[in-house]
């Protein structure tokens, strides 16, 4: 079984997967540190030097390149924040893992965001609070809709513990099986 776990930057997939992977005792792939490994540049680098539009594409190209080689085994996989925005990685992700939608408030987002904000450069050069609330909320306006219909499973994470959205993920696939 492959369970992907989708959600806005910030929301906690790659801290969650490797929760999840470790109490299912599965194989977990980050699909940005994936892309970097086999690109041997970084995701801004990519951004940088081919822009957003041909990250869309490497990204699912690597999707794809994932699930042929870890289909048939178990796997929880990250992939990050805006593969769903390309229509054909949703439908793949739809049709191919068990997809659960990490969903995160926008104060959730604000703060660790803030408070850990990465090398994230669709959110742009070190936003001041206020410009990045505002950022994540036109991407967010846009990418609700998607994450609740690409997802198969929806799960609220504000205010719990990573281990605790992890063992919920458990309980929700073992249900929904
Ligand atoms: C992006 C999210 C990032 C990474 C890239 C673009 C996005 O992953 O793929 O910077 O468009 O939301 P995380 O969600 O892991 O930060």
């Amino acid at each position: 079984m492959v369970i992907s776990l989708i959600g806005f930057m910030g929301c906690g997939k790659s801290c969650i997967g490797k929760e999840l992977g470790k109490q299912l005792g599965y194989n977990v792939i980050d699909l940005d540190s994936w892309i970097e490994a086999s690109e041997q540049r970084s995701v801004r680098r990519i951004f940088t030097e081919e822009g957003e539009k041909r990250f869309r594409e490497i990204e699912t190209l690597a999707l794809t390149k994932v699930l042929d080689e870890n289909g048939d085994g178990n796997l929880v996989l990250s992939p990050g924040g805006g593969l769903v925005t390309t229509p054909e990685a949703a439908g793949i992700l739809r049709n191919r893992t068990t997809c659960v939608y990490l969903k995160a408030g926008t104060e959730t987002l604000v703060y660790n965001l803030w408070n850990w904000p990465g090398d994230r450069p669709i959110l742009g050069d070190r936003p001041d609070k206020e410009t990045l609330r505002r950022r994540i909320e036109e991407l967010m306006a846009v990418r609700a809709a998607l994450y609740e219909r690409t997802a198969h499973i929806i799960i609220d994470i504000d205010n719990k513990e990573y281990p605790d959205v992890a063992s919920e993920i458990i309980a929700e696939t073992r249900a929904a099986r």
